[in-house]
C-alpha cells in the first residue's frame, strides 16, 4: 500500500464491511490472537473513516467472535484447496476481507463479488491481480456466475452476507448456485432467527451509537432442513462446527453451548455448508 488514506463513505448494508473489518483488525492486533491477519491491519490503517467513533474502541467479545468466524471460513477454504489446489473460490459480499492473503496456496483463483460502492473501495485498497479480482455486482445478479471458471472446482463463500437478504431471495440464490455449479459447495453463516428479529426491531445498538442494519434472514433447525428442498442438486446441508476461539466466551462458553441441544439453537453464529451434486441423495442436516 502507498501510505495514502482512502476515504470510505458507505452506509446501510455496505457500511457493514467496515464494521467487520474493524473487529477483525482488532482481533489481529491482539498479541495472542487466534487470527493471524497482518493484511487486515494494513487495510484498516489505509482507510479514512472514524472507526472508533462509529463502532467503539474495541469490544473484545465481538473481535474474538469475528476471529472465530474468519478462521472457520479459512478452514473450509483450506479443506477445499487440499482437493482442488487450482480451484476457484468465489467470495460473495467479500467487502474488505483479506482472506485471500491468509489462505493463498499460490495457485487458487479468487473472485470477490460485492456491491459497486464497496467493490470500488476494495479495488483501490486491494487492486486486482492475476489470481485475485473483485467484481462489482450484486450477489443476487446471476452475471457473476458467468465470470467463474468452474473447470477445477468451485467453493462459494458468503461470509456475513446472506442475513441481509430476504429469505426468498436467499433461496433463489442457492437454487441458482445449485443449478449452475454441480459438484460445488456453498458455505455461509447466519445469526439465529431470534437475533435477526432483534435487529429488525432496531434493538441491537452499540454503546457508540452504531445500529447494524436489519438482518432479514435468521436460521432455525427447520429452516436449515428446508434448504435441502431448494433445488434437486442440493445433495447435503451440514452445520459446520466453528473452531475454538480465545477467552471464556469464545474458548469455553460457545463451544460448550454447541454441545448442548437445549441451547445450541440459541448460539449467535450458525455456519452452514451446502453441497451441490448432480443427483439428489438426502443426507439430512448433520453436525
Ligand atoms: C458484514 S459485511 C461482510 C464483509 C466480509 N465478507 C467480511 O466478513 O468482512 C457484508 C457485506 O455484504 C455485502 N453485500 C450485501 N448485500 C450484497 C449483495 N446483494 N450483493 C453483494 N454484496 C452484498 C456488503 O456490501 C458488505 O460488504
Amino acid at each position: 500500500m502507498d501510505g495514502q488514506k482512502r476515504k470510505a463513505q458507505l452506509d446501510g448494508v455496505a457500511e457493514t464491511t467496515l464494521w467487520t473489518l474493524h473487529h477483525r483488525a482488532l482481533a489481529a492486533k491482539d498479541p495472542g490472537s487466534a487470527l493471524l491477519d497482518p493484511k487486515a491491519i494494513e487495510v484498516i490503517d489505509a482507510v479514512d473513516y472514524p472507526f472508533e467513533r462509529r463502532f467503539g474502541t474495541g469490544n473484545w467479545g465481538y473481535a474474538q467472535g469475528m476471529a472465530v468466524r474468519a478462521r472457520c471460513y479459512d478452514r473450509e477454504v483450506r479443506r477445499f484447496l487440499r482437493d482442488h489446489p487450482d480451484g476457484t473460490v468465489v467470495s460473495l459480499g467479500e467487502g474488505l476481507e483479506t482472506q485471500f492473503w491468509r489462505v493463498d496456496n499460490g495457485r487458487v483463483h479468487w473472485l470477490g463479488v460485492d456491491l459497486p460502492e464497496v467493490a470500488a473501495l476494495r479495488k483501490r485498497l486491494l487492486p486486482d491481480a492475476p489470481r485475485h479480482r473483485t467484481l462489482p455486482c450484486s450477489a443476487t445478479d446471476t452475471r457473476w456466475m458467468d465470470e467463474v471458471d468452474a473447470s477445477r472446482g468451485v467453493l462459494i463463500l458468503a461470509q456475513g452476507m446472506l442475513m441481509y437478504l430476504p429469505r426468498d431471495v436467499v433461496h433463489r440464490l442457492i437454487e441458482g448456485c445449485a443449478a449452475r455449479f454441480p459438484g460445488a459447495e456453498l458455505v455461509f453463516d447466519t445469526p439465529p432467527a431470534w437475533m435477526a428479529a432483534r435487529t429488525e426491531r432496531g434493538r441491537w445498538k452499540y454503546p457508540a451509537g452504531y445500529r447494524p442494519p436489519p438482518m432479514l434472514w435468521g436460521m432455525t433447525p427447520k429452516e436449515q432442513r428446508k434448504l435441502r428442498a431448494v433445488h434437486p442438486n442440493v445433495a447435503a446441508v451440514r452445520a459446520v462446527r466453528e473452531p475454538r476461539g480465545r477467552g471464556f466466551l469464545c474458548g469455553w462458553l460457545l463451544p460448550l453451548a454447541n454441545l448442548l441441544p437445549a441451547v445450541r439453537t440459541r448460539r449467535p453464529l450458525w455456519v452452514t455448508r451446502v453441497s451441490f451434486g448432480p443427483t439428489k441423495h438426502h443426507q439430512g442436516v448433520s453436525r
